[in-house]
């Protein structure tokens, strides 16, 4: 499978804070944004990974992650012009998908529960047609809303309805079968003037091979849009990280885990960074998996 992270769009809502700087840049406490979705893709063992921006950021985001190889991925870059939606993703990441299946991540999606890496690599194990992931929220009329049957079949998915079948938000995280490069070439642009996701996902629903997974009530999907949210996303990660000690979504401990880098390799990486906390970790997990540092 291969991984899509869509981190373009205007970031209107953070206004001025992403006047000159992309939202999926900003820190989530000790992090760039970037690295939560990325690390979602990592835990589902997928290693190549087309990122796009706007033609303004993009260059912003090779000079942060490279070619990938430190990590064990491989990292490409590609334009969109305009946020023209969603779904313009696999317009502009045909060739990268290829023949393949593909997971697309939105670069400004946090999702962070027990188990998720697991219930990631079972849902692409078992992709058949599309799955989407449903997260309960209070007010699901701002979102993607979705609905399943007893078994998971997504049986409606509306986009901001006034009044909304379920609860259920359709959260930035989307696993498709290659047919998707086929349907998103036949969607039209909406209203709205964008290539919606949710037209996608409907010929998926209408052929009964949509899935919608949930994420259930202990799990954590943040959204980081608002100067609100993408605070609380920062607060969320710091607590989370000062009690248990551990961090989220560092890709350096993800790709030793997964086996894309050996210990003495990942203490190289956090010996780089290592007047910062965040290096400091990277190295202790590496010598505690046998760096010798
Ligand atoms: P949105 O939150 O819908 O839009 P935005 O990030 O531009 O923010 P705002 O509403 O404040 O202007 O986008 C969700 C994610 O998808 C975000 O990571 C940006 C990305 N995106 C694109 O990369 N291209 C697009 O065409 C659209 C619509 C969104």
């Amino acid at each position: 499978m291969k991984g899509i992270v869509l981190a373009g769009g205007s970031g209107s809502r953070l206004y001025p804070v992403t006047g000159a700087v992309s939202k999926q840049l900003l820190p989530v406490y000790d992090k760039p944004m970037i690295y939560y979705p990325l690390s979602v893709l990592m835990f589902g063992g997928i290693r190549d990974i087309l990122i796009i921006s706007t033609p303004a950021d993009l260059p912003q985001f090779e000079r942060l992650l490279g070619d990938g190889s430190a990590l064990g991925l491989r990292l490409t870059y590609a334009e969109q012009a305009q946020p023209n939606g969603l779904a313009e993703a696999f317009l502009i990441g045909a060739d990268h998908v290829g023949d393949d299946s593909v997971a697309l991540v939105l670069g400004d999606n946090i999702f962070h529960g027990p188990g998720f890496p697991a219930q990631l690599r079972r849902s692409i194990a078992d992709l058949d047609g599309c799955v989407l992931f449903g997260y309960p929220v209070k007010d699901p009329g701002r979102y993607g809303v979705g609905e399943a049957d007893d078994n998971g079949r997504l049986i409606s998915i509306e986009e901001k309805p006034a009044v909304p079948r379920s609860n259920r938000a359709i959260t930035g995280l989307y696993l498709y079968d290659n047919d998707v490069l086929r349907i998103a070439r036949q969607i039209t642009p909406s209203a709205r003037g964008e290539l919606e996701i949710t037209d996608v996902n409907h010929v998926y629903l209408e052929r009964g091979t949509a899935t919608l997974i949930d994420l259930g009530r202990g799990f954590a999907w943040l959204d980081t849009g608002t100067h609100d949210s993408l605070l609380e996303a920062g607060q969320y990660v710091q607590v989370l990280e000062h009690r248990q000690g551990i961090r989220i979504a560092c890709l350096e401990e993800i790709a030793l885990d997964m086996g894309y880098i050996d210990p003495d390799s990942c203490y190289l990486l956090g010996e780089k960074l290592g007047s910062s906390r965040y290096g400091e970790y990277v190295m202790s997990v590496a010598k505690a998996a046998g760096a010798i540092g």
